[in-house]
């Protein structure tokens, strides 16, 4: 398909005036981060395959789609990149997205690998977010009896911690950099020991049969509660754009 002028012109400005304030000339990896179900993204992925061939961007990626969506979008314009939510308590992707991406060399980007921080087993049910910008009190995992009712998983960690010398957060990720080759988690963080902690999981080697334990303690857990409907219902972060009758 090709792009019509009118989608191809409109992520052309925007991707250049981002550009302009990143001072750079090209992009390395442009997601289109959720899906404008009121354009076609068949014609979002041509005007990103122009955008590759004219050298501004070198790949694309597109965030928490289901795997009908990135097959359609994948013939149009090869994508180098999913960022879909993907962590021990949220394993939706591992059914379709991931063996999807596996299968077609497609990078797998987890969001939220630490689902929120829960996985560090430093969220309690006493901990209070009251920062006015801290999404996590909106997030029903971390409701305090979803905490209390996932405590099995964390003492699963705990566990895995000990006999690695790791903290739970360097578990947590371990365990997805062993089971997929194509998988980079981002776990965010704003203090510093922490970035250097969760970059230094990529040293925490599991064994297979480590990694086997770990995968059955964590398919005898019970996961309780999710991680909210707007990251995990992509549609309703698309009905955004809907307008206005
Ligand atoms: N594509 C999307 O739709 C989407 C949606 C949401 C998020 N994201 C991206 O995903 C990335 C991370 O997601 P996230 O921040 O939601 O979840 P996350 O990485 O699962 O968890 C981050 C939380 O865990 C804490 N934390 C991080 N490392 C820790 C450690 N080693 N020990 C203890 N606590 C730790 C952080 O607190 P401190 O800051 O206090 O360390 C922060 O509150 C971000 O880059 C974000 O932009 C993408």
């Amino acid at each position: 398909m090709a792009a019509s002028a009118s989608v191809y012109d409109a992520v052309k400005t925007h991707l250049v005036a981002s550009m302009k304030r990143l001072t750079t000339d090209y992009v390395d990896l442009y997601y289109l981060h959720r899906i404008n179900e009121e354009v076609s993204f068949e014609e979002v992925a041509a005007a990103m395959g122009r955008l590759i061939d004219e050298g501004l961007i070198r790949g694309w990626g597109l965030s928490q789609v289901d795997v009908e969506t990135l097959a359609k979008a994948h013939a149009v314009t090869p994508v180098s990149a999913v960022q879909n939510i993907y962590s021990m308590v949220e394993r939706g992707c591992e059914t379709e997205v991931i063996p999807y991406c596996v299968n077609h060399n497609i990078g797998f980007v987890p969001f939220s690998p630490l689902a929120s921080g829960f996985l560090s087993g430093k969220v309690t049910v006493d901990t209070k977010f009251e920062e006015v910008d801290d999404v996590r009190k909106f997030v029903p995992q971390l409701k305090r009896e979803n905490i209390a009712a996932n405590q099995p998983i964390l003492d699963v960690l705990a566990d895995f911690s000990k006999r690695k010398k790791a903290t739970n957060a360097q578990i947590s990720l371990a365990w997805m950099l062993h089971k997929y080759p194509n998988v980079i988690p981002i776990p965010g963080s704003k203090n510093l020991e922490r970035i250097l902690e969760n970059l230094a999981a990529a040293d925490v080697s599991l064994t297979d049969e480590e990694f086997a334990q770990l995968e059955t303690a964590l398919s005898a857990c019970t996961v309780h509660g999710h991680r909210g409907f707007v990251e995990t219902e992509q549609h309703t972060f698309g009905n955004n754009w809907k307008k206005k009758e």
